[in-house]
């Protein structure tokens, strides 16, 4: 136990710390408080017994000095050594961090008591201390393991949308496929002929016409290996799993290509209408994660008019502070008014997207429930429950605002908010 004992008086400090030493205590001394607060820097001092008057720093201020150091040694103890008339000053002592008091003349059975308690202190604020750090590594882990959880979730989110649209998307690869194989096939008994009439180098009339056929099968070749492989990357960017990343990109061809990715889903019986602003400023956004919200929406909505003989996604575009979006915001007088406010306050650092569709509409359990993981009115199988869950998440790393209400005319609209890309 290493003690600092802090007196200008030179007779004082010598009996002080002879009593301190013949208790066996490992004592330095300081004869003011600039050089306490040096040896305190070097020794690693778990205690300070200090005289409160001093010339230059007194008692108190060097306490304050103390309690503003970090303590990397642990918890210091400050005992201050009083005289009757600074009893009153007490007050002053303990809100500067005093811990203990001792009245002159010191009684050195006193002052054993008293350190005793110190050392009784000091090693509870060091277990506080080691169990603090113990909590705030287990509360780091623990945010570590909710970040990996989170990512995990959407991940399984995209794989449950993935299953869903892959039936699909084997048939939109079919398609392409088949008329590439027709091709081939007229190519194939083009072929003889071509070789004849090369071999013979005779151009009749037919073979004018198979040539002049050939870049158009080629073109039919190619664009149809080009439709696989971009249903194919697609497809596979789709299921990659990465974490977030936020790069500038085009809102546009995020909705293009989730549109392209849902086309299935879409295509009996639903018409898209694409009202987008021209020229809309890029986005901040990680591409990948703002399709899946698109993607889930433009499932949703085609899950909500699957029943009915046609149907319609609007997806409108703009920058907030745009006219005409307010417009088509207007459901109900309240919630435009609140859109307009924070329109002037984000003007132009925001886009708007509003989707809507003209199905089923949301019911009010629905519109209570539809942000919450694993809330879904679809049967196994078919819902997981956790496509609005997942994209409120993402839209609200992105720092964006995601919105879910009913269109008059019926219908559900989501509205979703993105910043902006500045260049930073
Ligand atoms: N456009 C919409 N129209 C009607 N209901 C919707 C629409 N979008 C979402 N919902 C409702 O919200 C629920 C939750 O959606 P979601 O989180 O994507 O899970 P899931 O689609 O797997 O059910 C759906 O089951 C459905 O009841
Ligand atoms: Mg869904």
């Amino acid at each position: 136990m290493k003690i600092l004992v802090v007196d200008d008086n030179k007779m004082e400090r010598f009996l002080l710390t002879s009593a301190l030493k013949s208790l066996g205590y490992d004592i330095f001394e300081a004869v003011n408080g600039n050089e306490a607060l040096s040896l305190l820097e070097s020794k690693s001092i778990n205690l300070v017994i200090s005289d409160w008057m001093m010339p230059g720093m007194d008692g108190i201020e060097l306490c304050q000095y103390i309690r503003l150091r970090k303590n990397t040694d642990g918890y210091v103890y400050v005992i201050m050594v009083t005289s009757k008339s600074e009893e009153e000053d007490l007050m002053k002592g303990f809100e500067a961090g005093v811990d203990a008091y001792l009245q002159k003349p010191i009684t050195i059975k006193i002052l054993d008591v008293q350190i005793k308690v110190g050392m009784r202190i000091i090693n509870l604020e060091q277990q506080l201390t080691y169990e603090k750090q113990k909590v705030s590594r287990f509360a780091d882990e623990m945010e570590s393991l909710a970040k990996h959880r989170a990512e995990q979730l959407i991940h399984a989110d995209r794989m449950a949308s993935l299953g869903v649209m892959a039936a699909g998307i084997a048939h939109e690869i079919n398609n392409p496929a088949t008329f590439i194989n027709g091709n081939i096939q007229t190519f194939e008994k083009f072929w003889p002929l071509i070789e004849k009439s090369l071999a013979s180098n005779n151009q009749d009339n037919q073979m004018a016409f198979i040539v002049s056929e050939m870049p158009s099968l080629i073109d039919g070749i190619k664009s149809g290996t080009a439709r696989i492989q971009r249903i194919l990357k697609g497809l596979k960017s789709y299921a990659r799993q990465d974490s977030t990343q936020f790069i500038e990109y085009e809102l546009h061809k995020i909705i293009d290509d989730a549109l392209l990715l849902c086309h299935n889903n879409l295509k009996y019986n639903i018409t898209i209408i694409k009202d987008f602003m021209k020229d809309i400023p890029s986005v901040e956004c990680d591409p990948q994660k703002i399709e899946q919200v698109f993607v889930n929406i433009f499932n949703n909505a085609a899950d909500a008019m699957e029943n009915m003989n046609k149907g319609t996604i609007k997806i409108t575009t703009r920058t907030t502070n745009h006219k005409p979006l307010e417009e088509v915001g207007k459901d109900s007088h309240k919630d435009s008014q609140q859109d307009n406010q924070q329109d002037n306050q984000t003007a132009q650092n925001h886009v708007k997207i509003v989707i809507d569709d003209t199905g089923h509409g949301l019911s009010h359990d629905i519109l209570r429930s539809i942000w919450d993981p694993f809330f879904t009115t679809k049967p196994v199988g078919k819902g997981t429950g956790l496509g609005m869950s997942i994209s409120h998440g993402i839209i609200k790393a992105h720092q964006g605002t995601i919105k879910a209400e009913n269109r008059p005319e019926g219908g559900a609209r989501f509205t979703i908010t993105l910043p902006i890309y500045s260049p930073k």
